[in-house]
């Protein structure tokens, strides 16, 4: 086990990545403080209560212990709440994952959205990504240890059109990532991003985004994952479980020299 007896806190935890990132946690042996904001309306339809509780079963199944706590990353009330429920719980979190995020409202040029839509992303992407370390990282300073990873995208290293709030956003993550590597790295505390290219929406990880993604571009999610996969070097979409490996090793001790970077999950597709 890997991260035996480690706490992990993770955002956006009730199904997709986040819940891919919790199982494969739970299986290496960390206890979880799993957080959402548990409500399904959005710019596409998000997760409920059920999903998280549902990651939250198959972890415990796992052998994990599981805090679960409702929390909209755009709230910095609510973050500091769960992150206190878990504190009370746990005693301390060695590892936050920072995984909550939004592709959309998108789809149109920059100057067709709306300063709402704009926000929206902006507001989760990168203010919510700041807001859960700002919770976490007193906790983190006192045990003067702590590994973070953030949640970028291949659309923080390149851009996409009609996405720019999204690429900008994931573009500031790395950014953030950066910084707070400088900030913190003396204190024991590392801070990565894992930068992932366009996941397979696979039975395992249910993710709707890229769902979302292809609506807005008005495609089919079958087209959009085959013209995807061309940009593709390795000739296939990357997996949920190559992300949440990804994470598991820049949240882990085997990542120990490792601080202020962004590694690619992407099949290649930043190598052009
Ligand atoms: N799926 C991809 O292809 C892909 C590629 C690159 C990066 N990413 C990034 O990975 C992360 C997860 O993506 P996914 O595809 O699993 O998405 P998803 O939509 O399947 O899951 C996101 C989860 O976050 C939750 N969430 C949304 N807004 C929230 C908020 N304001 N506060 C708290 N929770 C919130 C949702 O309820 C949902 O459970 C995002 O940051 C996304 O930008 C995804």
């Amino acid at each position: 086990m890997r991260i035996e007896g480690r706490i992990a806190a993770i955002t956006g935890a009730a199904r997709g990545l986040g819940r891919s990132h919790a199982l494969l946690f739970a299986k290496e042996g960390a206890d979880l403080l799993l957080m959402d904001r548990c409500q399904e309306d959005g710019p596409y339809p998000l997760a409920g209560r059920r999903e998280l509780e549902e990651t939250a079963a198959e972890c415990r199944r796992l052998g994990a212990r599981v805090v679960t706590a409702v929390a909209d990353v755009r709230e910095q009330a609510a973050v500091d709440a769960a992150i206190a429920a878990g504190l009370n719980e746990f005693g301390r979190i060695d590892i936050l994952l920072n995984n909550a995020g939004l592709l959309a409202p998108g789809g149109v040029r920059a100057h067709e959205l709306s300063e709402e839509d704009w926000t929206l992303v902006v507001d989760v992407n990168l203010n919510g990504t700041w807001r859960c370390c700002r919770a976490v990282l007193p906790a983190m300073v006192a045990q003067r240890s702590g590994s973070i990873v953030n949640t970028a995208s291949v659309g923080g290293l390149v851009a996409y059109e009609m996405y720019s709030s999204y690429v900008a956003s994931k573009h500031a993550v790395i950014g953030l990532t950066k910084a707070l590597a400088l900030e913190y790295g003396r204190l024991g505390i590392r801070v990565n991003a894992v930068c992932p290219s366009t996941v397979a929406a696979g039975d395992r990880a249910e993710t709707s985004s890229t769902a979302a993604v292809a609506a807005g571009m008005g495609a089919s999610l079958e087209d959009y994952e085959r013209s995807s996969t061309s940009y593709h070097p390795i000739g296939r979409l990357v997996l949920a479980e190559e992300v949440s490996a990804a994470c598991l090793w820049l949240a882990g001790p085997e990542s120990a020299g490792t601080t202020g970077s962004a590694l690619t999950v992407d099949g290649g597709f930043t190598a052009r």
